[in-house]
């Protein structure tokens, strides 16, 4: 590389300091890379799933502050201080499913798995911030910025209302 081009790839690089799944983290990036290659390619955090990348199918959803995203639209500067949660935050450190993930394979909510990250970080969020048994069509507007091309909605529906259950029980 000669002396004129390294300068330009310094220039094109900056720093951002985030927290990922709990780890503190800083890294030399683009600034023109996006979360979501960001969180694959970077972090080796392969959960996150890359659909259409330009924000229909919700594949790649990540929590940002508690917030559902679609990485696929925000670029990894603007992670700058932020908290993400992706995917391979859910299960615990034994590898044992959390309640959602637990509702998902007990109903059968999920086939070649593709959108199943997305979907999974969609209900998390909801359920956070939603504590009270959602109605049907409350279930479906949550899952609505969601797409699944294979398993059919029905399954995952039942998958939330058994999470619901599930979590007040106990
Ligand atoms: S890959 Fe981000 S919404 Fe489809
Ligand atoms: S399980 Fe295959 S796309 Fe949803």
């Amino acid at each position: 590389m000669n002396v004129n081009a390294d300068r330009i790839e310094q220039q094109n690089v900056v720093s951002v300091a985030l927290n990922v799944n709990g780890e503190k983290m800083e890294r030399q990036i683009e600034p023109r890379l996006l979360l979501s290659d960001f969180l694959r390619d970077d972090l080796g955090l392969t959960g996150t799933h890359v659909g259409c990348e330009h924000g229909v199918c919700g594949a790649c959803t990540i929590l940002v502050n508690g917030e559902s995203v679609r990485s696929c639209l925000m670029l990894a500067v603007q992670a700058d201080g932020c908290e993400i949660k992706t995917v391979e935050s859910l299960s615990s450190k034994d590898g044992s499913l959390n309640t959602i993930q637990q509702a998902f394979a007990n109903n059968h909510a999920l086939q070649c798995g593709f959108c199943t990250p997305g979907f999974l970080m969609s209900i998390e969020s909801y359920m956070k911030n939603n504590s009270k048994q959602p109605s049907d069509e409350e279930i479906k507007e949550c899952i609505s910025g969601n797409l699944c091309r294979c398993t059919g909605y029905s399954n995952i529906i039942s998958a939330i209302k058994e999470a619901y259950s599930s979590k007040n029980s106990q």
